[in-house]
């Protein structure tokens, strides 16, 4: 297999649709062995799989668990990189948006949405380190963070909360790891066309936020990983601790 991530294996958090499966297409085209995470839709994750497989991806896998529950996920990440013998790259994806302005904020929504969008991704990364560290320079983090937790949204304050600090863990753990070559950064979008948007976004709401954006339009989930699989790759060694923004300028 060519391309630049050739030999790597990929762990891809929510990958059965949207943002996530269009970055574990793109890191299976440049030839890592992909593992699609998700957690309900199992229709989806093998079209993920189908679009890995027709991209040249060698030998992608699907695996199912909740990134919110630690012994789950531990075991998942024991078996993929026994299994696959490495994990080398981690892109923290998987997340939920459950919004409700803060007096009409549930206790179980706050915890949900921290679960899944900040816990999960720690989760992943901690049970992931320990191969991390045997891939040495090779070893990629990249945390799918978004403009929400920059620059806070009304009726979001849960889930800008947890973007907010998943920027603070890619910040800590780039210093952490920067000694053994890992790179760890985050890739913040603004407001893409997936089935989260779709949720969320419609209507006058929509419009609106489209008059915000000066490019006129929302993102594609192949705009985000475009810029992931780059800084899973090995042109992107000497960028680490950054958060990079796929906004079309909505935050500049
Ligand atoms: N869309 C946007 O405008 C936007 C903007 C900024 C940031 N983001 C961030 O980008 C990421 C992807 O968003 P998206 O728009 O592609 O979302 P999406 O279309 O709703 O897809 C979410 C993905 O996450 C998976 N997932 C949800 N909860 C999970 C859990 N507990 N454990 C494992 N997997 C889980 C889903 O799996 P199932 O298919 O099994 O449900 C699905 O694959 C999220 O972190 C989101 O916050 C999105």
């Amino acid at each position: 297999m060519s391309g630049e991530l050739a030999g790597r294996v990929a762990l891809v958090t929510g990958a059965s649709r949207g943002i996530g499966r269009a970055i574990a297409t793109e890191l299976g085209r440049a030839g890592a062995r992909v593992v699609v995470n998700y957690t309900a839709n199992e229709a989806a994750a093998s079209e993920t799989l189908a679009l890995i497989a027709a991209a040249g991806g060698p030998e992608p896998l699907a695996r199912r668990w909740d990134v919110s529950d630690e012994a789950a996920t531990n075991a998942a990440i024991k078996e993929i990189a026994d299994g696959c013998g490495a994990l080398d790259i981690v892109v923290n994806n998987a997340g939920i948006a459950i919004d409700g302005l803060l007096l009409r904020l549930k206790d179980e929504d706050w915890q949900r949405t921290l679960a899944v969008n900040l816990t999960g991704a720690l989760n992943v990364t901690r049970a992931a380190s320990r191969y991390l560290l045997k891939a040495r320079d090779k070893g990629r983090i990249v945390n799918i963070t978004s403009v929400v937790g920059e620059q806070g949204n009304g009726g979001q304050t849960a889930y800008a909360a947890a973007k907010a600090g998943l920027i603070g863990i890619t910040k800590s753990l780039a210093r952490e790891l920067a000694s053994r070559g890992i790179t760890v950064n985050a890739v913040s979008p603004g407001f893409i066309d997936t089935d989260m948007t779709a949720a969320h976004v419609q209507g006058e709401v929509k419009d609106k936020l489209l008059a915000q954006i000066p490019l006129g339009r929302m993102g594609t989930a192949d705009e985000i990983a475009h810029l992931t699989a780059f800084l899973c790759g090995p042109r992107a060694a000497y960028i680490t601790g950054q958060v990079l923004r796929v906004n079309g300028g909505l935050l500049m």
